[in-house]
């Protein structure tokens, strides 16, 4: 049975450290109600809903979530290796999704996960977080504006040590449950090369190293690449690195360049003699909590009550995972160029 004033039903599967911080954000929004939890072990589905008082039913398996009628929005928390089997089983059943990043593993994952929303027909967002973060508002409205002319040269960093402190770590350091440091992490700084250029990488090239030994695969990423445009750029991820999260974001245009919040523009502010600096709210902290997942489920939200496409949809982070699988397979052939895929 469907929920009373047509609120959209929603089930939380996986219930760690993220499922908090979406929990939060599900509950603020007005038209939505989550009806369901579940993970692997039901102790962590109770204490998740004991957590936030949630008047949910703690399905024991997702096959049981899938069956439950009130069902409108399935939210997958798990880790990155069930992702994409969850995603296109929930998808045939009809349920539109919000899924963590990474949404797939391998190229095929990628695209049977793509296929399968893409058949069903469903709403579905991926959850590069950052697209919400005001900073990243910010730079999209400057670059819509054409304030720094025709882009030429991006570069997008994520360095952020993450080592056995972090509630996921069982899974995260291997290769079959975590992926790589580009599936764990980097995408997020992928993603924004994407978002921000509004254009596709085309060609990348790679190399890796490790300090700590750490994770089965290398933590410390950095690639070279090319845009279909033809722009330039470079994208590392330090997974290894003492300092404090840091996501690094420069970009150069024909007209004027940014470095982070600092904006270096003689079209639109003619005499400049020093920087400008943008007061907004910075991508500067690792905390789920830090994270605009209110705005990333409202957006959800919005585009399922107005039967729209999102912009972060898995058709189009499908994208963002071929760039990182291209970064993967360069650092496997020792750096070699590598064409990314966009089909
Ligand atoms: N977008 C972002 O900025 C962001 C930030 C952090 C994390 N993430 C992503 O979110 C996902 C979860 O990360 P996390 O930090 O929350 O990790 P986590 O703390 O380890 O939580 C994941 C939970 O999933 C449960 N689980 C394990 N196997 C499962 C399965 N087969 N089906 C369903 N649930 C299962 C586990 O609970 P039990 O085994 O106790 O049931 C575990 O507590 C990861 O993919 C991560 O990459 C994204």
């Amino acid at each position: 049975m469907k929920l009373k004033d047509h609120k959209l039903g929603v089930a939380i599967h996986g219930a760690g450290s993220v499922a908090q911080a979406h929990v939060a954000s599900w509950i603020k929004n007005p038209y939505a109600e989550i009806v369901s939890v579940s993970s692997r072990h039901h102790e962590s589905a109770q204490r998740l809903a004991e957590q936030f008082d949630l008047k949910a039913t703690l399905h024991e398996s997702l096959d049981q979530v899938l069956a439950d009628e009130r069902v409108d929005i399935v939210d997958l928390t798990g880790p990155n290796h069930v992702h994409a089997e969850q995603g296109i089983a929930a998808a045939e059943a009809g349920r539109h999704l919000l899924i963590e990043k990474p949404m797939a593993l391998s190229p095929g994952e990628n695209r049977a996960l793509r296929d399968a929303v893409a058949k069903a027909g469903v709403k579905s967002v991926v959850s590069f977080v950052l697209r919400w973060n005001p900073l990243f508002a910010n730079l999209k409205s400057l670059l819509a504006a054409g304030t720094l002319g025709d882009l030429f040269y991006v570069e997008v960093d994520y360095w952020h040590g993450i080592d056995a402190c972090y509630s996921g770590w069982e899974w995260a350091h291997t290769r079959t449950t975590g992926g790589s440091t580009m599936l764990l992490a980097g995408c997020h700084a992928v993603d924004a090369l994407r978002w921000l250029t509004g254009d596709e990488v085309a060609q990348v090239s790679a190399m890796s190293n490790n300090t700590k030994g750490l994770y089965e695969y290398d933590a410390n990423v950095v690639a070279t690449v090319k845009f279909q445009g033809g722009a330039i750029g470079k994208t590392s991820t330090l997974l290894d690195c003492e300092m404090p999260y840091s996501f690094n974001i420069d970009l150069a245009g024909t007209e004027g360049t940014l470095r982070d919040n600092r904006l270096w523009s003689p079209k639109l502010l003619p005499g400049q003699r020093d920087w400008a600096t943008l007061p907004t709210i910075m991508p500067d902290s690792g905390d789920v909590h830090h994270h605009p997942f209110d705005a990333e489920i409202d957006h959800l939200v919005d585009c399922i009550r107005n039967n729209r496409q999102s912009h972060c949809s898995v058709a189009d982070a499908y994208h963002t995972h071929q760039v990182c699988l291209a970064i993967d397979r360069s650092i496997a052939a020792g750096g070699a160029l590598v064409e990314v895929s966009s089909v």
